[in-house]
């Protein structure tokens, strides 16, 4: 792909008034809240939901019919149609090159999307069938991931590949400044158009390759959501790099030097491996251990053929049985001359440390459950890991339980109601979804009550059963190690404080 900036899709961009745009659209009912009150939930807008589907919610003839058409569908609609839902804002959309006209009818070359808060600009879906190489994705699964998984940190942010920077926009919005950089052009023009229309300013974006566009500089919260598909290569350059170019170890082995001390990444990932043992060997091998704590999560991992085919089947490119069955012919021939047996998705954490103060964790679970803002969860995580690694006294210290946690008791019937499984959340189900026993809810409880660990071990020994247990105090010593360690006990300082 060309890297070079791309000639303006939005020339005058900078002179364009978006409240009559704002206006029209919330008149209109186009916005998140009203089109689910009429049934349309926001993912249909941004999925292959069939038009018939989309439409049988709409009123015909409406307002929220025509704005439907025109935004998601990329129909063209009745110039008079169009009026009555645009109103003004038809004229600044047309001398923008946003809408087109021609023999009384009214089309958009872009996508609107209603989001929470507002609206984002980018591709119509069907774009990506024309296999337009440039193809901007609006805010998908791995945006609204990412958007969770952000850590509230204070100070710069880079966000690499920010695509049409829906996440910079809420970064900004929470008063910090960043920089947004992506290899096009045509995303950050469908950006830049974005945070004009959500009324968003200081975005600094920036295109090119990598952190082409930040030599020298240094940040204290990095955030990328790459192409990370393991394709055979490729050029929707939104979802997979081209042949040759393993994008995500390339980013990941430079990312440490534009972090500032103390600083964190979060980089959505997938990667290839050989076993259902050695996932976290290839993406830990891309980041320098030295000067970095390191958490790899892995959420899913699949055969070769299953990966292949989740995304062959939902690319409009291989709608055709034929183009899908080569297409999976290549990509199959690929992992076979690679060795790859299974590729995995998750994500990594980086965060920059003194030589001497590095940890490396791995975790595999589903990350399905995980809610909106997990960010706190994985920055509470990432300072428990460092405290671990501090060899603390963990029997004398004292700890504060996050609030929000949950235990759900699972009963069975049997001569009796019988407990048969206890599950421990997190607030955000981020750091802890798993099965626990009483001892650890109790321990959580004295935790929670002021009291050290150390009370636990008393409590149990009063007991003349466990009187003499000699092991007792390094099961709960592990205990504790475990709860920290998944955030769930957050150090408050030791008794003797
Ligand atoms: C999966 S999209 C993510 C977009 C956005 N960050 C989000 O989460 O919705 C990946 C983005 O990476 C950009 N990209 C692809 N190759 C790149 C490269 N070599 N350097 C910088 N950005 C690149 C694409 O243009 C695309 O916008």
């Amino acid at each position: 792909m060309n890297t070079v900036e791309s000639a303006r899709l939005f020339p005058n961009l900078e002179a364009w008034d978006p409240a009559p745009l704002r206006k029209a659209l919330r008149k209109g009912g186009f916005h998140k809240e009203a089109l689910e009150t009429l049934g349309l939930p926001e993912h249909w807008l941004r999925s292959e939901v069939p038009r018939a589907a989309l439409l049988s919610h709409a009123p015909a003839g409406s307002a929220v019919d025509s704005l439907i058409r025109l935004f998601t569908l990329g129909d063209a609609i009745d110039g008079e149609d169009a009026l009555h839902a645009l109103g003004e804002s038809i004229h600044g959309l047309l001398d923008l090159g946003f809408l087109t006209a021609g023999e009384g009818r009214v089309r958009s070359l872009y996508q609107i999307l209603p989001v929470a808060h507002g609206w984002v600009a980018c591709d119509l879906l069907r774009r990506q069938g024309e296999d337009a190489d440039d193809y901007v994705m609006g805010v998908g699964p791995s945006s609204v991931l990412l958007r969770s998984l952000t850590p509230p940190v204070d100070g710069r942010v880079l966000e690499l590949a920010c695509g049409i920077g829906w996440l910079s926009g809420q970064l900004v919005r929470a008063g910090l400044p960043v920089v947004a950089t992506d290899l096009n052009g045509r995303a950050l023009e469908l950006g830049r158009f974005s945070a004009r229309l959500a009324g968003v300013e200081g975005i600094d974006f920036r295109q090119g390759d990598g952190f082409s566009t930040v030599a020298g500089e240094s940040f204290d919260l990095i955030v990328a959501n790459p192409p990370y598909v393991q394709s055979p290569g490729g050029n929707m350059v939104f979802k997979e790099s081209p042949e040759g170019d393993p994008i995500c170890a390339r980013l990941l082995r430079e990312l440490p030097a534009y972090l500032a001390p103390g600083g964190i990444a979060v980089v959505l990932l997938n990667w290839c491996h050989r076993t259902d043992d050695d996932w976290p060997d290839t993406p830990l091998s891309w980041v320098d251990p030295v000067g970095t704590r390191r958490w790899i999560f892995q959420s899913d991992c699949s055969s070769p053929a299953d990966y292949a085919w989740k995304w062959i089947s939902s690319d409009q490119r291989f709608r055709n049985e034929h183009a899908a069955a080569d297409e999976i012919r290549r990509w199959l021939a690929h992992y076979r001359a690679h060795d790859v047996r299974r590729v995995s998705g998750g994500f990594m954490v980086i965060q920059k440390c003194e030589p001497g103060g590095e940890w490396t964790r791995t975790e595999s679970r589903a990350a399905e459950g995980i809610h909106a803002r997990a960010g706190d969860e994985l920055l509470r995580i990432v300072g428990n890991e460092t405290w671990l690694a501090g060899g603390h006294d963990l029997l004398e210290t004292r700890f504060h339980v996050p609030d929000g946690a949950k235990a759900e008791v699972v009963m069975a019937l049997e001569d009796g109601w019988a407990r048969r499984t206890i599950r421990l959340t997190s607030p955000s189900r981020l750091s802890y979804d798993g099965q626990v026993d009483e001892n650890i809810l109790r321990l959580l409880e004295l935790c929670r009550a002021g009291r050290a660990p150390a009370e636990m071990v008393r409590e149990i020994r009063a007991k003349p059963e466990f009187s003499a247990m000699t092991d007792l105090p390094d099961r709960i010593r592990n205990l504790v190690r475990e709860l920290v360690s998944h955030g769930m006990l957050v150090p408050a300082g030791t008794v003797r404080d």
